[in-house]
């Protein structure tokens, strides 16, 4: 048995604390009947609509991807490019991406049936360290580096306070490779960072994504979490709420 906020959110359907709202003003049914407590547990036999729209509850499933370069983090494209789900071709449930990656960045993308714990994990709230390496155009000087960990002015505001790392430099060809954790998930905003101190991002791949890395996968692959990681990953988002 489990609280039927918990059972709407699992299903994807929206977070719980909206699923509360949801009961609260009458938009749950359970066997047909409208429910407005929010204390009620239902169990697996029981038939939940949302909406007068039956949810499907599905035991929940968390993988982790190594993503390509050239894979849009989505389950559909209407242009036709390769999206995140194309990786896994024979698998029948509804799973989404835990936030995205650009098209031309590769690295570490979480997948999951989970719609709560996705929640959990985007949640600007949560700062989830994501660990990026960027390879750029120049070579960033110690002072330029401290203004993005500082916290840069992009448009839609300041970013929080950043860690980097220069990790190698070819003279040869001016270009660096660049370690950067972020805890935020602004669109592009790697890239924006470093087109802000003048360092055009090359390339982008994410290495880590809290405590999890891409270790024993190559491009492409796929992982399942274990129940530990999954409990971890929780425990992470809620320590830096
Ligand atoms: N920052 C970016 O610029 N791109 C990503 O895909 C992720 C973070």
């Amino acid at each position: 048995m489990e609280r039927l906020q918990k059972v709407i959110a699992h299903a994807g359907v929206t977070s719980r604390r909206k699923a509360e709202e949801w009961i609260k003003e009458g938009r749950v049914k359970v066997n047909g009947k409208v429910v407005t407590e929010l204390g009620i547990k239902v169990s697996s036999n029981d038939k939940v609509e949302v909406n007068e729209i039956p949810i499907h509850r599905e035991a929940p499933v968390y993988f982790l991807f190594y993503k390509p370069r050239g894979v849009i983090s989505s389950v559909k494209d209407d242009k036709g490019r390769k999206v995140v789900t194309d990786f896994f071709p024979n698998y029948d449930k509804r799973i989404y991406p835990v936030g995205r990656l650009d098209y031309d960045t590769s690295g570490l993308l979480l997948l999951t049936n989970d719609g709560e714990f996705a929640n959990l994990l985007i949640h600007p709230k949560h700062n989830i360290d994501k660990t990026y390496v960027a390879k750029v155009k120049g070579i960033p000087t110690r002072e330029s580096l401290r203004k993005l960990e500082k916290g840069i002015k992009l448009e839609d505001g300041l970013t929080a306070p950043a860690k980097t790392k220069l990790l190698s430099v070819d003279k040869k060809k001016q270009t660096s490779i660049v370690e950067i954790v972020i805890h935020e998930g602004k669109n592009r905003q790697v890239r924006r960072m470093f087109d802000a101190i003048g360092h055009e991002v090359l390339k982008l791949k994410r290495e880590k994504f809290a405590f999890l890395t891409l270790q024993g996968l190559r491009t492409g692959e796929i992982r399942e979490l274990t129940p530990h990681e999954v409990k971890q990953l929780r425990t992470a988002a809620q320590k830096s709420s």
